[in-house]
């Protein structure tokens, strides 16, 4: 099937682009010696994760099912299993011995869990199966932080801050995290690790001193937009040099865009246009309250493919959906020539924080989830009917 041929609403991943943001993340892993793992919540079509597997060390899990993901689908061609990490901010008790078993790295947000599941990861740990971290809150947040996605807000209940952490690591943990980045360049990378270094240096490895209650390896989270062009992709190979040569210790990265930025489109068809006093509407068969939520959580208003500002071009509709809710509004764009009924809109870089986020509000049917492979041709992964819809009720 071609392009233009496939059943709307549908997201579509770009095969091409996905590989070519693996091969930047490859290259930067071989030149500095991270280890990049996908962090799942932002993308996690399992049926790419034989082709992401070529190229990252792992993936990061925010809870059981997206470790159980990883662990069943994050393999190599010839079955070797990646990394599988997991950092939630409390675990359940009856997830934590099947995340012991599954995972390599577990990732604990407070001195409570780390000890209230200590009986269960202690075992693990002390037959070399797992290692174990605590997630610090650095206090740094990037200028530009949207407050619902910044971890270190004031109140933030994400990761330890400085004067709660203990002297030296607790017995059993080699490692920590911090996680405190969305959609970032470099440079606010550059000043966590720094601040990190200087207020957390009781923690990081000193020839002076015993190894014991020092990080073997530092995960310094998402947020990172490495395969954006203008990343300084060399800064970031300086620094990850920096902290591996000076504490002798692992460094991980986990970003979820930088995997698939820009890599897939949300397909849709103009169903009806609604003359209103103020501006024409395009009912579309995609919704951004169902099928791309950040767009009115965050807000922010998605790409799309062949338009322009307001105004820009000769005609200019609000885009907007066949749910119930009013503000169900996806932005305001201009177009080159007038849409009609069936016409056909891509929005793009929809392949991040879309199908993992999407839901079945007013009976919407989820979009289909196709592959645009190397070759030209869509192939469709997933199909969604009445079932799917009624499964979850
Ligand atoms: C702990 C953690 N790691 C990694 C990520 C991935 O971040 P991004 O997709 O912005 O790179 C997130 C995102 O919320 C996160 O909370």
């Amino acid at each position: 099937m071609k392009f233009d041929e496939i059943r709307t609403p549908a997201y579509v991943i770009d095969e091409k682009k996905l590989r070519q943001n693996l091969e930047i993340l490859k290259d930067v892993q071989e030149r500095s010696g991270a280890k990049i793992l996908l962090a799942q919540k932002a993308y996690s079509a399992y049926q790419t994760y034989p082709l992401v597997a070529q190229y990252l060390a792992g993936a990061t899990a925010s809870g059981l099912f997206e470790a159980r993901l990883a662990h069943e689908e994050l393999k190599t061609l010839d079955g070797r299993r990646c990394e599988n990490h997991v950092f939630e901010p409390a675990f359940k008790d009856e997830d934590m011995t099947e995340i012991c078993e599954i995972c390599d790295h577990v990732v604990f947000n407070s001195l409570a869990q780390l000890e209230h599941h200590r009986s269960v990861w202690e075992r693990y740990v002390s037959e070399g199966k797992l290692l174990v971290g605590l997630r610090i809150n650095p206090e740094i947040s990037a200028e530009d932080a949207h407050e619902i996605y910044d971890p270190c807000s004031p109140g933030s209940r994400l990761g330890i801050r400085n004067e709660d952490m203990p002297e030296a690591l607790p017995k059993g943990v080699t490692g920590i995290h911090f996680h405190n980045l969305c959609e970032q360049g470099f440079e606010p990378l550059e000043a966590t690790f720094q601040k990190v270094e200087r207020e957390f240096s009781r923690f990081f490895p000193d020839p002076e001193a015993p190894a014991e209650g020092r990080i073997k390896w530092i995960n310094l989270g998402g947020g990172h937009h490495i395969t954006r062009e203008d990343y300084d992709r060399e800064g970031l190979i300086k620094l990850v040099q920096y902290i591996r040569e000076r504490y002798d210790v692992e460094v991980y990265l986990e970003p979820g865009e930088a995997i698939a930025l820009d890599a897939g489109y949300l397909v849709t068809t103009v169903m009806d246009v609604v003359e209103t006093e103020r501006i024409p509407v395009l009912i579309l068969d995609a919704s951004a309250a169902c099928h791309m939520p950040d767009v009115l959580e965050m807000p922010y208003r998605p790409p799309l493919k062949d338009s322009e500002e307001p105004g820009e071009m000769n005609f200019t509709y609000r885009l907007s959906s066949c749910t119930c809710l009013a503000g169900d509004v996806i932005g305001d764009y201009s177009f080159e020539t007038e849409k009609t009924v069936g016409d056909r809109l891509v929005f793009e870089d929809m392949a991040i924080y879309s199908f993992v986020k999407n839901n079945t509000f007013n009976g919407m049917a989820l979009p289909d989830i196709d592959i645009l492979h190397e070759d030209g041709e869509v192939e469709v992964l997933r199909r969604f009917t009445y079932d799917d819809f009624k499964s979850r009720l």
